[in-house]
């Protein structure tokens, strides 16, 4: 990531102590300036081949259909310039409804859903667009604080052209109310910038009387860059 270029505020602290574990990990000494030559290799190969129906179709990848709200997200994926990043690949990770990851580690007292595994994986149109289906996650307990509580959200992973570039991020839901009491999504110091983390409802991309539409756009770099690195 080039420091360099990021505007201040935007990306969040990587040390915030309310949020306890960047007090061991975040960094301590200044950024090293990666050689500019090391980027070009591994390139990433991001064809429609690696796309499989169900990567961009959560609800569809077991026996039946898993259980929440059926919910489509479409976005775009944008340049600091407004322009489109196309045939770019994003993947995506979440909770199931009841707010448990299908992982090891996740010991939340709440049921796996059998049908619903969490992760997908798509590629960006030639207008930039990207869109999946899925269920609505459940907010979970993560044990930072008393009564910490993550709002929903879906975890955002975007390769550039290359692995260096890759960028993470994590996409919420209106009107939380969990907001004001999560440190990872207050360590973004800017109020605009934590906003854009949020999706927005859309009427126009609800699917009749299937699901409900969410839009959430992602602007890699600028003054609307989208909080990364969360
Ligand atoms: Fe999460």
């Amino acid at each position: 990531m080039n420091f360099d270029i990021i505007e201040p505020g935007i990306y969040p602290e990587l040390i915030y102590p309310p949020y306890k574990s960047t007090v061991k990990r975040g960094p301590t000494r200044p950024a090293l300036r990666l050689d500019a030559r090391a980027p070009v290799t591994g390139n990433i190969a991001a064809t429609p081949s690696l796309i499989l129906p169900h990567d961009m179709d959560l609800t569809a990848q077991g026996d039946a259909a898993p259980l929440g709200e059926k919910i489509v997200v479409t976005g775009r994926v944008l340049d600091e310039d407004g322009k489109p990043v196309r045939n770019s690949l994003l993947e995506i990770w979440q909770c199931n409804a009841a707010g448990r990851y299908r992982h090891k580690k996740d010991q939340h007292d709440a049921p796996l859903d059998p049908n619903f595994n969490g992760w997908g994986k798509m590629l960006t149109d030639d207008d930039g667009r990207y869109r999946f289906v899925t269920i609505k996650p459940g907010p979970y307990p993560w044990g930072n604080h008393d009564k910490a509580w993550r709002p929903a959200h879906i975890h955002f992973s975007l390769f550039g052209n290359v692995y260096a570039q890759r960028l993470v991020t994590q996409m919420y839901f209106p009107s939380d109310p969990l907001f004001d009491y999560d440190p990872i999504f207050q360590s973004i110091p800017d109020l605009a910038a934590r906003q854009r983390l949020v999706s927005r409802f859309s009427l126009e991309q609800t699917v009749s009387d299937q699901m409900l539409g969410y839009e959430f756009d992602i602007v890699l770099r600028g003054r609307n860059a989208t909080p990364m690195g969360l």
